[in-house]
Protein backbone atom coordinates (compact mmCIF):
# COMPACT_ATOMS: atom_id res chain seq x y z
CA UNK A 1 0.00 0.00 0.00
CA UNK A 2 1.73 2.56 -1.56
CA UNK A 3 0.80 6.56 -0.81
CA UNK A 4 1.43 8.06 -4.52
CA UNK A 5 0.36 11.43 -3.42
CA UNK A 6 3.85 11.36 -1.23
CA UNK A 7 5.62 11.42 -5.17
CA UNK A 8 3.74 14.12 -6.19
CA UNK A 9 4.89 17.58 -4.85
CA UNK A 10 2.73 20.50 -4.42
CA UNK A 11 5.87 22.80 -4.18
CA UNK A 12 8.96 23.80 -6.23
CA UNK A 13 10.91 20.35 -6.28
CA UNK A 14 13.86 21.73 -4.79
CA UNK A 15 12.11 22.96 -1.93
CA UNK A 16 10.19 19.92 -1.57
CA UNK A 17 14.30 17.91 -1.47
CA UNK A 18 15.21 20.56 0.83
CA UNK A 19 12.90 20.04 3.61
CA UNK A 20 12.95 15.97 3.31
CA UNK A 21 16.78 15.69 2.37
CA UNK A 22 18.67 18.80 3.90
CA UNK A 23 16.66 18.90 7.15
CA UNK A 24 17.58 17.52 10.46
CA UNK A 25 17.66 13.81 10.23
CA UNK A 26 16.32 11.44 12.70
CA UNK A 27 18.58 9.49 15.04
CA UNK A 28 19.31 5.92 16.16
CA UNK A 29 16.72 3.16 16.11
CA UNK A 30 13.91 5.48 15.00
CA UNK A 31 16.30 7.01 12.06
CA UNK A 32 16.75 3.20 11.59
CA UNK A 33 12.83 2.25 11.10
CA UNK A 34 12.28 5.21 9.22
CA UNK A 35 14.56 4.46 6.58
CA UNK A 36 13.23 1.01 6.91
CA UNK A 37 9.62 1.84 6.20
CA UNK A 38 10.58 3.94 3.24
CA UNK A 39 12.54 1.19 2.12
CA UNK A 40 8.79 -0.99 2.03
CA UNK A 41 7.12 1.74 0.63
CA UNK A 42 4.46 1.84 3.65
CA UNK A 43 2.55 5.31 3.27
CA UNK A 44 3.90 6.76 6.70
CA UNK A 45 4.27 10.59 6.98
CA UNK A 46 7.40 12.15 4.85
CA UNK A 47 10.62 13.68 6.80
CA UNK A 48 9.29 17.14 6.49
CA UNK A 49 6.17 16.20 8.34
CA UNK A 50 8.15 14.34 10.95
CA UNK A 51 10.08 17.46 11.75
CA UNK A 52 6.89 19.73 12.01
CA UNK A 53 5.56 17.13 14.45
CA UNK A 54 8.64 17.28 16.45
CA UNK A 55 8.46 20.88 17.09
CA UNK A 56 4.54 21.29 17.38
CA UNK A 57 4.54 17.71 20.11
CA UNK A 58 7.46 19.89 22.10
CA UNK A 59 5.12 23.22 22.17
CA UNK A 60 2.12 21.42 23.20
CA UNK A 61 3.08 18.36 25.32
CA UNK A 62 0.05 16.16 25.12
CA UNK A 63 -1.30 14.24 27.51
CA UNK A 64 -3.64 12.62 25.56
CA UNK A 65 -2.99 11.79 21.42
CA UNK A 66 -5.57 10.20 19.38
CA UNK A 67 -4.35 8.81 15.89
CA UNK A 68 -6.54 7.72 13.12
CA UNK A 69 -4.66 5.57 10.76
CA UNK A 70 -1.34 3.63 12.42
CA UNK A 71 -0.50 1.68 9.40
CA UNK A 72 3.30 0.14 10.73
CA UNK A 73 3.29 2.40 13.74
CA UNK A 74 6.20 4.57 12.20
CA UNK A 75 3.80 8.11 13.31
CA UNK A 76 2.88 6.55 16.63
CA UNK A 77 6.34 5.78 17.89
CA UNK A 78 8.31 9.20 16.70
CA UNK A 79 4.89 10.59 18.85
CA UNK A 80 5.63 9.15 21.89
CA UNK A 81 9.50 9.83 21.30
CA UNK A 82 8.24 13.34 20.90
CA UNK A 83 6.71 13.67 24.39
CA UNK A 84 6.79 13.25 27.75
CA UNK A 85 6.93 9.65 29.31
CA UNK A 86 3.51 10.52 30.47
CA UNK A 87 1.77 11.31 27.20
CA UNK A 88 -0.64 7.90 26.49
CA UNK A 89 -1.52 7.55 22.43
CA UNK A 90 -4.54 5.78 21.29
CA UNK A 91 -3.35 4.94 17.52
CA UNK A 92 -6.54 3.06 15.19
CA UNK A 93 -6.26 0.54 12.42
CA UNK A 94 -8.65 -1.40 10.73
CA UNK A 95 -6.09 -3.11 8.38
CA UNK A 96 -5.20 -7.03 9.59
CA UNK A 97 -0.97 -6.89 8.30
CA UNK A 98 -0.96 -3.28 9.39
CA UNK A 99 -2.02 -4.23 12.46
CA UNK A 100 0.33 -7.27 13.06
CA UNK A 101 3.62 -5.14 11.99
CA UNK A 102 2.53 -2.52 14.68
CA UNK A 103 1.99 -4.14 17.30
CA UNK A 104 5.49 -5.99 16.72
CA UNK A 105 7.08 -2.08 16.25
CA UNK A 106 5.18 -0.91 19.60
CA UNK A 107 7.30 -3.84 21.49
CA UNK A 108 10.56 -3.41 19.50
CA UNK A 109 10.18 0.09 20.90
CA UNK A 110 9.09 -0.62 24.64
CA UNK A 111 6.04 1.68 24.42
CA UNK A 112 3.37 -1.13 24.64
CA UNK A 113 2.90 0.65 28.29
CA UNK A 114 2.01 4.28 26.52
CA UNK A 115 0.42 3.04 22.63
CA UNK A 116 -2.58 1.53 22.43
CA UNK A 117 -3.64 0.26 19.33
CA UNK A 118 -7.35 0.27 18.70
CA UNK A 119 -8.68 -2.90 16.10
CA UNK A 120 -11.44 -1.88 14.08
CA UNK A 121 -12.81 1.05 11.60
CA UNK A 122 -12.83 4.33 13.50
CA UNK A 123 -16.68 5.14 11.93
CA UNK A 124 -17.22 2.37 14.91
CA UNK A 125 -14.48 2.86 17.47
CA UNK A 126 -14.54 6.96 17.47
CA UNK A 127 -18.15 7.12 18.34
CA UNK A 128 -17.04 4.99 21.67
CA UNK A 129 -13.90 7.30 22.66
CA UNK A 130 -13.88 9.12 26.07
CA UNK A 131 -13.15 12.73 25.58
CA UNK A 132 -10.34 14.66 25.65
CA UNK A 133 -7.31 14.31 23.50
CA UNK A 134 -4.68 17.68 23.45
CA UNK A 135 -4.04 16.50 19.91
CA UNK A 136 -5.87 14.22 17.58
CA UNK A 137 -3.92 13.16 14.24
CA UNK A 138 -6.09 12.16 11.01
CA UNK A 139 -4.38 10.43 8.70
CA UNK A 140 -6.88 7.45 7.37
CA UNK A 141 -9.09 7.03 4.32
CA UNK A 142 -9.10 10.47 3.16
CA UNK A 143 -12.99 10.50 1.86
CA UNK A 144 -13.76 10.33 5.60
CA UNK A 145 -12.52 12.95 7.30
CA UNK A 146 -15.13 14.92 6.36
CA UNK A 147 -17.19 12.37 8.04
CA UNK A 148 -14.74 11.99 11.43
CA UNK A 149 -14.71 15.74 11.98
CA UNK A 150 -17.50 16.36 14.12
CA UNK A 151 -16.59 13.51 16.44
CA UNK A 152 -12.75 14.22 16.30
CA UNK A 153 -13.98 17.87 17.33
CA UNK A 154 -16.11 16.78 20.51
CA UNK A 155 -13.51 14.40 21.55
CA UNK A 156 -10.58 17.69 21.17
CA UNK A 157 -9.70 19.62 24.21
CA UNK A 158 -10.33 22.85 24.87
CA UNK A 159 -7.21 24.09 23.53
CA UNK A 160 -6.11 20.90 21.60
CA UNK A 161 -5.15 20.62 17.74
CA UNK A 162 -6.74 18.78 15.18
CA UNK A 163 -3.87 17.73 12.22
CA UNK A 164 -5.12 16.02 9.01
CA UNK A 165 -2.92 14.68 6.45
CA UNK A 166 -2.79 14.23 3.05
CA UNK A 167 -5.47 16.77 2.30
CA UNK A 168 -4.62 18.06 -1.49
CA UNK A 169 -4.28 14.95 -3.54
CA UNK A 170 -0.94 15.89 -5.35
CA UNK A 171 -3.02 19.09 -5.85
CA UNK A 172 -5.69 17.55 -8.37
CA UNK A 173 -8.23 19.10 -4.90
CA UNK A 174 -8.23 22.10 -6.47
CA UNK A 175 -9.14 21.39 -10.11
CA UNK A 176 -12.63 20.87 -11.52
CA UNK A 177 -13.95 17.62 -11.06
CA UNK A 178 -14.41 16.70 -14.33
CA UNK A 179 -10.89 16.37 -14.89
CA UNK A 180 -10.69 14.17 -11.90
CA UNK A 181 -10.84 10.50 -12.91
CA UNK A 182 -14.08 8.75 -11.98
CA UNK A 183 -12.36 5.88 -8.66
CA UNK A 184 -11.11 9.34 -7.20
CA UNK A 185 -14.44 11.16 -7.42
CA UNK A 186 -15.41 10.40 -3.34
CA UNK A 187 -12.17 11.74 -2.80
CA UNK A 188 -12.05 14.81 -4.71
CA UNK A 189 -15.96 15.90 -3.05
CA UNK A 190 -15.39 15.02 0.57
CA UNK A 191 -12.04 17.00 0.72
CA UNK A 192 -13.73 19.63 -0.70
CA UNK A 193 -16.49 19.41 1.72
CA UNK A 194 -14.11 18.92 4.45
CA UNK A 195 -12.30 22.66 3.59
CA UNK A 196 -15.75 24.19 3.06
CA UNK A 197 -16.80 23.20 6.30
CA UNK A 198 -13.95 24.03 8.46
CA UNK A 199 -13.05 27.13 6.70
CA UNK A 200 -17.31 28.60 7.16
CA UNK A 201 -16.83 27.28 10.68
CA UNK A 202 -17.06 30.58 12.89
CA UNK A 203 -16.55 28.36 16.17
CA UNK A 204 -12.57 27.34 14.20
CA UNK A 205 -9.43 28.41 13.74
CA UNK A 206 -7.26 26.75 10.91
CA UNK A 207 -4.26 26.74 9.04
CA UNK A 208 -2.89 24.76 5.79
CA UNK A 209 0.66 23.84 5.53
CA UNK A 210 2.03 22.38 2.28
CA UNK A 211 4.31 19.74 4.04
CA UNK A 212 3.81 16.13 2.37
CA UNK A 213 0.51 15.97 0.80
CA UNK A 214 -0.37 19.11 2.46
CA UNK A 215 -1.89 19.40 6.41
CA UNK A 216 -4.90 21.27 7.99
CA UNK A 217 -4.69 22.46 11.48
CA UNK A 218 -7.86 22.90 13.08
CA UNK A 219 -8.06 24.13 16.86
CA UNK A 220 -11.82 25.33 18.28
CA UNK A 221 -11.76 29.33 19.12
C1 LIG B 1 -1.34 6.58 5.59
S1 LIG B 1 -1.50 5.15 6.59
C2 LIG B 1 -1.08 5.75 8.20
C3 LIG B 1 0.37 6.10 8.34
C4 LIG B 1 0.83 6.37 9.75
N1 LIG B 1 0.01 7.39 10.38
C5 LIG B 1 2.30 6.84 9.75
O1 LIG B 1 2.55 7.97 9.28
O2 LIG B 1 3.15 6.08 10.23
C6 LIG B 1 -3.24 4.98 6.68
C7 LIG B 1 -3.74 3.83 7.57
O3 LIG B 1 -5.10 4.13 7.88
C8 LIG B 1 -5.82 2.93 7.96
N2 LIG B 1 -7.23 3.29 7.75
C9 LIG B 1 -7.79 3.86 6.66
N3 LIG B 1 -9.09 4.09 6.86
C10 LIG B 1 -9.39 3.65 8.11
C11 LIG B 1 -10.58 3.60 8.90
N4 LIG B 1 -11.75 4.05 8.42
N5 LIG B 1 -10.51 3.08 10.13
C12 LIG B 1 -9.33 2.60 10.63
N6 LIG B 1 -8.17 2.62 9.93
C13 LIG B 1 -8.19 3.13 8.69
C14 LIG B 1 -5.21 2.05 6.87
O4 LIG B 1 -5.43 0.67 7.15
C15 LIG B 1 -3.73 2.46 6.91
O5 LIG B 1 -2.98 1.56 7.70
Amino acid sequence: MRNEMMHRPVIDENILNFLRHQQQPLTGPLKQFEDEVHAQGVPVIPHETVNFFRVLLRILEPQAILEIGTAVGFSAIMMALSTPDTTKITTIDRYDEMIQAAQANFKRFELTQRIELLQGDAVDILPTLKPTYDFIFMDSAKSKYVTFLPRCLELLSKRGILLIDDIFQGGTVLQPLSTIKHRNHGIHKNLNKLFATVFNDPTLISSVLPLGDGLLLVTKK
